[in-house]
Protein backbone atom coordinates (compact mmCIF):
# COMPACT_ATOMS: atom_id res chain seq x y z
CA UNK A 1 0.00 0.00 0.00
CA UNK A 2 1.35 3.29 -1.21
CA UNK A 3 1.79 6.78 1.39
CA UNK A 4 -1.78 8.24 -0.48
CA UNK A 5 -3.69 5.43 0.12
CA UNK A 6 -2.74 5.01 3.85
CA UNK A 7 -3.75 8.36 4.24
CA UNK A 8 -7.12 8.01 3.34
CA UNK A 9 -7.00 4.98 5.34
CA UNK A 10 -6.39 6.95 8.14
CA UNK A 11 -9.03 9.30 7.12
CA UNK A 12 -11.55 6.25 7.02
CA UNK A 13 -10.66 5.05 10.63
CA UNK A 14 -10.40 9.03 12.07
CA UNK A 15 -14.19 8.45 10.89
CA UNK A 16 -13.94 11.75 8.01
CA UNK A 17 -16.78 11.03 6.19
CA UNK A 18 -15.74 9.97 2.59
CA UNK A 19 -17.40 11.64 -0.88
CA UNK A 20 -20.28 9.81 -2.65
CA UNK A 21 -18.97 7.76 -5.63
CA UNK A 22 -20.54 6.53 -8.46
CA UNK A 23 -18.37 2.88 -8.90
CA UNK A 24 -18.80 0.63 -12.38
CA UNK A 25 -18.41 -2.77 -11.36
CA UNK A 26 -18.01 -5.68 -14.07
CA UNK A 27 -18.94 -9.05 -13.66
CA UNK A 28 -21.74 -8.37 -10.55
CA UNK A 29 -23.63 -11.23 -11.13
CA UNK A 30 -22.43 -13.31 -8.08
CA UNK A 31 -19.13 -13.92 -6.78
CA UNK A 32 -16.82 -11.14 -5.78
CA UNK A 33 -18.39 -8.25 -8.24
CA UNK A 34 -22.52 -8.79 -6.46
CA UNK A 35 -20.77 -8.93 -2.79
CA UNK A 36 -18.72 -5.60 -3.83
CA UNK A 37 -21.66 -3.93 -5.56
CA UNK A 38 -23.77 -4.74 -2.03
CA UNK A 39 -21.31 -3.07 0.24
CA UNK A 40 -20.64 -0.27 -1.72
CA UNK A 41 -24.33 0.71 -1.67
CA UNK A 42 -24.53 -0.11 1.50
CA UNK A 43 -22.11 2.82 2.56
CA UNK A 44 -24.41 5.03 -0.10
CA UNK A 45 -22.59 5.16 -3.62
CA UNK A 46 -23.97 4.39 -6.79
CA UNK A 47 -22.98 1.23 -8.32
CA UNK A 48 -23.08 0.98 -12.37
CA UNK A 49 -22.97 -3.10 -12.90
CA UNK A 50 -22.99 -5.69 -15.27
CA UNK A 51 -22.70 -9.69 -16.58
CA UNK A 52 -24.37 -11.85 -18.96
CA UNK A 53 -26.70 -13.09 -16.78
CA UNK A 54 -30.37 -11.67 -16.97
CA UNK A 55 -32.04 -13.42 -13.90
CA UNK A 56 -29.24 -12.91 -11.72
CA UNK A 57 -29.04 -9.26 -12.96
CA UNK A 58 -32.75 -8.57 -11.89
CA UNK A 59 -31.55 -11.07 -8.39
CA UNK A 60 -29.49 -8.49 -7.47
CA UNK A 61 -31.65 -4.93 -9.01
CA UNK A 62 -34.05 -6.27 -6.45
CA UNK A 63 -31.73 -6.36 -3.30
CA UNK A 64 -30.27 -3.47 -4.27
CA UNK A 65 -33.89 -1.74 -4.39
CA UNK A 66 -34.05 -3.34 -0.90
CA UNK A 67 -31.76 -1.24 0.25
CA UNK A 68 -33.22 1.98 -0.59
CA UNK A 69 -36.94 1.49 -1.04
CA UNK A 70 -37.47 5.45 -0.90
CA UNK A 71 -36.23 4.80 -4.43
CA UNK A 72 -37.83 1.62 -4.96
CA UNK A 73 -41.22 3.02 -4.28
CA UNK A 74 -41.06 6.19 -5.97
CA UNK A 75 -42.94 6.77 -9.22
CA UNK A 76 -39.69 7.68 -11.51
CA UNK A 77 -37.75 5.19 -12.95
CA UNK A 78 -34.60 7.17 -12.40
CA UNK A 79 -35.04 7.15 -9.07
CA UNK A 80 -32.84 4.21 -8.33
CA UNK A 81 -28.73 5.60 -7.42
CA UNK A 82 -27.49 2.92 -9.53
CA UNK A 83 -27.42 0.79 -13.18
CA UNK A 84 -27.52 -2.72 -13.07
CA UNK A 85 -27.49 -4.14 -16.53
CA UNK A 86 -27.18 -7.44 -19.09
CA UNK A 87 -23.63 -6.62 -21.35
CA UNK A 88 -20.91 -9.06 -22.37
CA UNK A 89 -17.67 -7.31 -21.78
CA UNK A 90 -16.30 -9.54 -24.51
CA UNK A 91 -18.24 -7.67 -27.13
CA UNK A 92 -16.76 -4.16 -27.82
CA UNK A 93 -20.36 -3.45 -29.22
CA UNK A 94 -22.35 -4.37 -25.89
CA UNK A 95 -19.56 -2.31 -24.29
CA UNK A 96 -19.77 0.47 -26.54
CA UNK A 97 -23.61 0.07 -25.41
CA UNK A 98 -22.62 -0.09 -22.04
CA UNK A 99 -20.95 3.44 -22.78
CA UNK A 100 -23.51 5.44 -24.35
CA UNK A 101 -26.51 4.47 -21.38
CA UNK A 102 -24.10 5.64 -18.89
CA UNK A 103 -23.41 8.56 -20.35
CA UNK A 104 -27.49 9.18 -20.87
CA UNK A 105 -27.96 8.47 -17.66
CA UNK A 106 -25.70 11.11 -16.42
CA UNK A 107 -24.08 8.46 -14.23
CA UNK A 108 -20.14 8.83 -15.20
CA UNK A 109 -17.93 6.61 -12.68
CA UNK A 110 -15.24 8.11 -10.29
CA UNK A 111 -14.05 4.56 -10.45
CA UNK A 112 -13.86 1.11 -12.56
CA UNK A 113 -13.65 -2.76 -11.66
CA UNK A 114 -12.62 -4.48 -14.06
CA UNK A 115 -13.72 -7.61 -12.42
CA UNK A 116 -15.90 -10.07 -15.11
CA UNK A 117 -13.69 -12.97 -15.08
CA UNK A 118 -13.48 -16.55 -15.61
CA UNK A 119 -11.18 -19.69 -15.51
CA UNK A 120 -10.30 -22.73 -17.65
CA UNK A 121 -11.31 -25.44 -16.42
CA UNK A 122 -7.90 -27.23 -14.73
CA UNK A 123 -5.66 -29.23 -17.72
CA UNK A 124 -2.60 -28.71 -19.25
CA UNK A 125 -2.19 -26.40 -22.11
CA UNK A 126 -2.37 -29.29 -24.77
CA UNK A 127 -5.90 -30.25 -23.38
CA UNK A 128 -7.56 -27.01 -23.25
CA UNK A 129 -9.53 -26.44 -26.05
CA UNK A 130 -8.99 -23.64 -28.44
CA UNK A 131 -12.87 -22.62 -27.90
CA UNK A 132 -12.03 -22.26 -23.86
CA UNK A 133 -8.95 -20.78 -24.43
CA UNK A 134 -10.11 -18.20 -26.28
CA UNK A 135 -13.29 -17.84 -24.33
CA UNK A 136 -10.48 -16.94 -20.91
CA UNK A 137 -8.83 -14.45 -23.29
CA UNK A 138 -11.75 -12.66 -24.69
CA UNK A 139 -13.15 -12.04 -20.92
CA UNK A 140 -10.13 -11.50 -18.74
CA UNK A 141 -8.09 -9.59 -21.09
CA UNK A 142 -9.67 -8.56 -24.41
CA UNK A 143 -13.06 -7.70 -22.20
CA UNK A 144 -10.90 -5.08 -20.03
CA UNK A 145 -9.44 -3.60 -22.96
CA UNK A 146 -13.23 -2.87 -24.38
CA UNK A 147 -13.85 -1.61 -21.08
CA UNK A 148 -10.69 0.81 -20.81
CA UNK A 149 -11.48 1.66 -25.03
CA UNK A 150 -15.05 2.94 -24.06
CA UNK A 151 -14.82 4.28 -20.27
CA UNK A 152 -11.57 6.04 -20.12
CA UNK A 153 -12.07 9.16 -22.49
CA UNK A 154 -15.14 9.64 -20.23
CA UNK A 155 -12.61 9.87 -17.33
CA UNK A 156 -10.34 11.79 -19.12
CA UNK A 157 -13.08 14.13 -20.03
CA UNK A 158 -14.00 14.66 -16.75
CA UNK A 159 -10.50 14.50 -15.44
CA UNK A 160 -10.51 12.23 -12.60
CA UNK A 161 -11.11 8.79 -12.20
CA UNK A 162 -9.76 5.27 -10.57
CA UNK A 163 -9.81 2.07 -12.40
CA UNK A 164 -8.40 -0.88 -10.79
CA UNK A 165 -7.83 -4.03 -12.84
CA UNK A 166 -8.31 -7.32 -11.18
CA UNK A 167 -5.47 -9.58 -11.58
CA UNK A 168 -5.06 -12.51 -9.25
CA UNK A 169 -1.96 -14.44 -7.15
CA UNK A 170 -1.71 -16.04 -10.95
CA UNK A 171 -1.12 -12.87 -12.39
CA UNK A 172 2.53 -12.36 -10.09
CA UNK A 173 2.98 -16.65 -10.32
CA UNK A 174 1.83 -19.57 -12.04
CA UNK A 175 0.82 -22.99 -11.53
CA UNK A 176 -0.03 -26.18 -13.47
CA UNK A 177 -3.35 -26.26 -15.63
CA UNK A 178 -4.26 -23.02 -15.26
CA UNK A 179 -1.91 -21.56 -17.77
CA UNK A 180 -5.04 -19.45 -19.63
CA UNK A 181 -5.99 -17.92 -16.59
CA UNK A 182 -2.22 -16.92 -15.34
CA UNK A 183 -1.72 -15.81 -18.81
CA UNK A 184 -4.08 -13.29 -19.16
CA UNK A 185 -3.72 -12.17 -15.52
CA UNK A 186 0.12 -11.75 -15.90
CA UNK A 187 -1.28 -9.78 -19.46
CA UNK A 188 -3.46 -7.55 -17.17
CA UNK A 189 -0.83 -6.74 -15.48
CA UNK A 190 1.65 -5.61 -18.01
CA UNK A 191 -1.64 -3.66 -19.42
CA UNK A 192 -2.27 -1.88 -16.71
CA UNK A 193 1.35 -0.95 -16.43
CA UNK A 194 1.58 0.11 -19.83
CA UNK A 195 -1.68 1.90 -19.60
CA UNK A 196 -0.54 4.11 -16.38
CA UNK A 197 2.43 5.63 -18.56
CA UNK A 198 -0.70 6.64 -20.98
CA UNK A 199 -2.99 8.61 -17.96
CA UNK A 200 -3.53 12.35 -17.99
CA UNK A 201 -3.01 13.74 -14.31
CA UNK A 202 -6.03 13.47 -11.98
CA UNK A 203 -6.49 9.65 -13.44
CA UNK A 204 -4.89 6.30 -12.28
CA UNK A 205 -4.90 2.24 -13.13
CA UNK A 206 -4.06 -0.31 -10.51
CA UNK A 207 -3.76 -4.06 -10.53
CA UNK A 208 -5.17 -5.50 -7.71
CA UNK A 209 -5.04 -9.17 -6.54
CA UNK A 210 -8.42 -9.87 -4.46
CA UNK A 211 -6.58 -12.51 -2.31
CA UNK A 212 -8.28 -16.15 -2.24
CA UNK A 213 -12.16 -16.06 -1.89
CA UNK A 214 -14.65 -18.51 -2.23
CA UNK A 215 -16.20 -18.45 -4.93
CA UNK A 216 -17.28 -20.27 -7.77
CA UNK A 217 -14.46 -19.75 -9.68
CA UNK A 218 -12.20 -20.81 -6.82
CA UNK A 219 -14.10 -24.42 -6.54
CA UNK A 220 -13.50 -24.78 -10.49
CA UNK A 221 -9.32 -24.90 -9.81
CA UNK A 222 -9.60 -25.55 -6.24
CA UNK A 223 -12.28 -27.89 -6.20
CA UNK A 224 -14.07 -28.47 -2.19
CA UNK A 225 -11.07 -26.92 -0.64
CA UNK A 226 -12.02 -23.63 -1.82
CA UNK A 227 -14.82 -24.21 0.90
CA UNK A 228 -11.46 -23.36 3.34
CA UNK A 229 -11.10 -19.76 2.36
CA UNK A 230 -12.99 -16.47 3.34
CA UNK A 231 -16.39 -15.74 1.30
CA UNK A 232 -17.02 -13.01 -0.62
CA UNK A 233 -19.13 -11.29 2.18
CA UNK A 234 -16.37 -10.94 4.80
CA UNK A 235 -13.48 -10.25 1.86
CA UNK A 236 -16.20 -6.94 0.40
CA UNK A 237 -16.08 -4.91 3.33
CA UNK A 238 -12.29 -4.72 3.03
CA UNK A 239 -11.92 -4.79 -0.66
CA UNK A 240 -14.79 -2.07 -0.32
CA UNK A 241 -12.37 0.67 1.98
CA UNK A 242 -8.88 -0.41 -0.19
CA UNK A 243 -10.83 0.76 -3.34
CA UNK A 244 -12.50 3.64 -1.95
CA UNK A 245 -8.55 4.93 -0.51
CA UNK A 246 -6.99 4.35 -3.95
CA UNK A 247 -5.70 8.06 -5.05
CA UNK A 248 -3.47 8.71 -7.89
CA UNK A 249 -0.16 8.49 -6.31
CA UNK A 250 -1.25 4.50 -6.39
CA UNK A 251 -1.01 4.57 -10.63
CA UNK A 252 0.63 1.94 -12.24
CA UNK A 253 0.83 -0.25 -8.55
CA UNK A 254 -0.03 -3.80 -8.12
CA UNK A 255 -1.45 -4.67 -4.78
CA UNK A 256 -3.52 -7.12 -2.89
CA UNK A 257 -6.39 -6.75 -0.83
N1 LIG B 1 -12.07 -15.86 -6.19
C1 LIG B 1 -10.77 -15.74 -6.07
O1 LIG B 1 -10.14 -16.30 -5.14
C2 LIG B 1 -10.00 -14.90 -7.05
C3 LIG B 1 -8.61 -14.88 -6.92
C4 LIG B 1 -7.87 -14.11 -7.79
C5 LIG B 1 -8.51 -13.33 -8.74
N2 LIG B 1 -9.87 -13.37 -8.85
C6 LIG B 1 -10.48 -12.51 -9.88
O2 LIG B 1 -11.59 -11.82 -9.33
C7 LIG B 1 -12.59 -11.60 -10.34
C8 LIG B 1 -13.92 -12.14 -9.85
O3 LIG B 1 -13.78 -13.53 -9.64
P1 LIG B 1 -14.86 -14.42 -8.87
O4 LIG B 1 -14.10 -15.40 -8.08
O5 LIG B 1 -15.90 -13.56 -8.26
O6 LIG B 1 -15.49 -15.21 -10.12
P2 LIG B 1 -16.96 -15.83 -10.36
O7 LIG B 1 -17.61 -16.15 -9.07
O8 LIG B 1 -16.78 -16.90 -11.35
O9 LIG B 1 -17.76 -14.59 -11.00
C9 LIG B 1 -17.36 -14.10 -12.25
C10 LIG B 1 -18.26 -12.93 -12.61
O10 LIG B 1 -17.83 -12.45 -13.90
C11 LIG B 1 -18.98 -12.38 -14.75
N3 LIG B 1 -18.60 -12.60 -16.15
C12 LIG B 1 -17.96 -13.67 -16.69
N4 LIG B 1 -17.86 -13.52 -18.01
C13 LIG B 1 -18.43 -12.32 -18.31
C14 LIG B 1 -18.66 -11.61 -19.52
N5 LIG B 1 -18.24 -12.11 -20.69
N6 LIG B 1 -19.28 -10.42 -19.48
C15 LIG B 1 -19.71 -9.90 -18.29
N7 LIG B 1 -19.53 -10.53 -17.11
C16 LIG B 1 -18.91 -11.73 -17.13
C17 LIG B 1 -19.90 -13.49 -14.24
O11 LIG B 1 -21.24 -13.20 -14.60
P3 LIG B 1 -22.04 -13.90 -15.81
O12 LIG B 1 -21.58 -15.32 -15.91
O13 LIG B 1 -23.46 -13.72 -15.40
O14 LIG B 1 -21.70 -13.08 -17.02
C18 LIG B 1 -19.72 -13.31 -12.73
O15 LIG B 1 -20.54 -12.28 -12.26
C19 LIG B 1 -12.06 -12.29 -11.59
O16 LIG B 1 -11.42 -11.36 -12.44
C20 LIG B 1 -11.05 -13.29 -11.05
O17 LIG B 1 -10.06 -13.62 -12.00
C21 LIG B 1 -10.62 -14.14 -8.03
Amino acid sequence: MTVGATKLHLAAAMGVPMQKKTVLITGVSRGLGRALALELARRGHSVIGCARSPDKIRSLQSDLASLNPAAASSSSSSASPHLITTADVRSDSSIKELAKHVVESKLIPDIIVNNAGTINQNNKIWDIPAEEFDMVIDTNLKGTANILRHFLPLLIEKKHGIIVNMSSGWGRSASAEVSAYCATKWAVEGLTRSVAKELPPGLAVIALSPGVVNTDMLTSCFGSSASLYQTPESWAPRAATMILSLTTEDNGASLTV
